[in-house]
């Protein structure tokens, strides 16, 4: 098949929910990817990072196992066992996705694909027509002007397929990247220190969830240095030597460049075609459409959030809009985002600076500190769920950091995307003993009704 209803480039989580939704619906379908099917996700992000991060915590259990009366030793990390068990994961789902796109008869073209008509990608000599395209073609990791990414200077690509753990790292970049990094590397011993160039680390995070997470990085000996941008860097057989703005010298084996992701649009013919670009983002409109008729654009390739399950929800959006089916817009800020370092950041929605920005004083704001929930005592985590809520209004922000704080996402933007008053989440149960009663709390506290809290 050379032509198709939907013709997709990318197979990365934007590109191939595109397909799986639109082929369900009854729409023809190309999928083209030069690389495996999963793209970003599957193979070099979310799933292998959030393996190392399960061995990172089984790593921190063992070592602190004492202190629950558990005798254990860590003897050391097994580098190419853990990366064997991470493989096994990625392997299980790749051949998993690979199967549902089969049963869902798209045809998966690999090779690389190149726009060369507003309907039309050539891949390897064959052109694919489709009576809408859609543009997924994913990010990259960046670096900085003059920083080269080579031998002990890496980015998360290269990070990921480290067959040893080094003995001392500099990350550069506190964003979501450089903490989860860095949480895995100071679980499994080696020395690391975050440079951030802006006054917090996770800086687009509450300000108040960045502090705590500062104080809890600190607690682990993890260093940081914020508020001081990077300047040059140089390696040697040994090791890396970063200078700061400041003048400070650093040293380390290795440097992880986390800088940001910047969107794959190079090259591929986009502009060639008319498709309006911003700096390499395919601008789009709130309907994910392009300047240029029947063509779309999802995902990291979009400006706003880099996240996989915004791709995900882009994906099922264009099919959903292809079809005719007046799709909901989705709106960034109330996409749900979770940190996966140790502790945890989880939040969605507005953070307290952003909603005294939009509502002035008719703002409440409350703060349910993991101190008074009884599981949370039980795994020894500090942190807290902080609500901002419009006054006499629905909640329109969760913000939250502590371990596990992740797996409460689910609820928080349940919560926030149906603008649910603290009185409605005050008048629902919560399981006890779980951490997701601190939800269930911070709710009944906003609602003018506090029980285990104090005053
Ligand atoms: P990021 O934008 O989250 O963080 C980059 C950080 O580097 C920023 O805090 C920035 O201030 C800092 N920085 C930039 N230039 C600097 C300089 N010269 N000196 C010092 N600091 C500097 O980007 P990151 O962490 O690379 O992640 C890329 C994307 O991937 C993000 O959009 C992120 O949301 C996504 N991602 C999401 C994950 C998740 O949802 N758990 C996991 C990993 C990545």
């Amino acid at each position: 098949m050379t032509s198709a209803d939907v013709l997709i480039l990318g197979g990365g989580s934007g590109g191939y929910a595109c397909a799986l939704r639109s082929a369900e619906l009854g729409l023809s379908v190309i999928l083209i990817d030069k690389d495996k099917l999963g793209g970003t996700c599957l193979h070099r992000g979310c799933i292998p990072t959030k393996a190392l991060l399960h061995a990172a915590e089984v790593a921190d259990s063992s070592r602190e196992s004492e202190n629950f009366g558990v005798k254990t030793t860590l003897e050391g990390i097994d580098m190419p066992k853990v990366n064997e068990y991470r493989d096994g994961v990625v392997a299980r789902l790749y051949k998993g996705l690979q199967g549902l796109v089969k049963s869902r008869n798209v045809t998966f073209i690999e090779g690389e694909g190149k726009l060369v008509a507003p309907n039309t990608v050539e891949v390897n000599g064959v052109n694919y027509t489709g009576k809408n395209v859609v543009l997924a073609t994913g990010s990259y990791a960046k670096s900085i002007p003059g920083l080269e990414i080579s031998g002990r200077i890496m980015t998360s690509d290269q990070a990921l397929n480290l067959d040893y753990v080094p003995a001392s790292v500099i990350v550069l970049g506190g964003g979501v990247i450089g903490v989860e990094f860095a949480s895995v590397w100071k679980s499994f011993g080696a020395d690391v220190t975050i440079l951030e160039g802006l006054p917090h680390l996770v800086p687009n995070e509450d300000i108040s969830v960045s502090k705590a997470l500062e104080r809890a990085y600190r607690k682990r000996g993890i260093n940081f240095t914020l508020g001081t941008k990077f300047a040059s860097a140089t390696q040697s057989d040994t090791g890396v030597e970063v200078t700061l703005e400041d003048g400070k010298i650093l040293s380390a084996e290795l440097l992880l460049v986390a800088v940001g992701r910047g969107p794959n649009t190079a090259n591929m013919g986009f502009e060639d075609n008319g498709v309006a670009t911003e700096r390499g983002w395919v601008v789009v409109n709130e309907r994910l459409a392009t300047n240029i008729p029947g063509i779309f654009a999802v995902g990291d390739i979009t400006p706003g959030l880099q996240l996989a399950h915004r791709g995900f929800q882009h994906g099922i959006f264009v099919a959903e809009e292809i079809a005719g089916l007046n799709p909901v817009v989705i709106a960034d800020i109330n996409i749900p985002k979770v940190t996966y370092c140790e502790p945890e950041v989880a939040s969605v929605g507005m953070n307290e600076e952003e909603a005294r920005a939009a509502f002035g004083d008719e703002v409440n704001v409350y703060e349910y500190n993991l101190g008074g929930n009884g599981k949370s005592q039980i795994l020894g985590t500090a942190g807290f769920i902080k609500l901002v809520a419009q006054k006499d209004g629905p909640v329109v922000g969760i913000h939250m950091v502590g371990s596990r704080v992740g797996e409460q996402i689910g609820e928080a933007q349940l919560i926030v995307n149906w603008e649910a008053y603290p009185e409605d989440v005050a008048t629902l149960i919560h399981a006890h003993p779980t951490q997701n009663e601190a939800m269930g709390e911070a709710h009944l506290a906003l609602a003018g009704k506090p029980l285990h809290a104090h005053a």
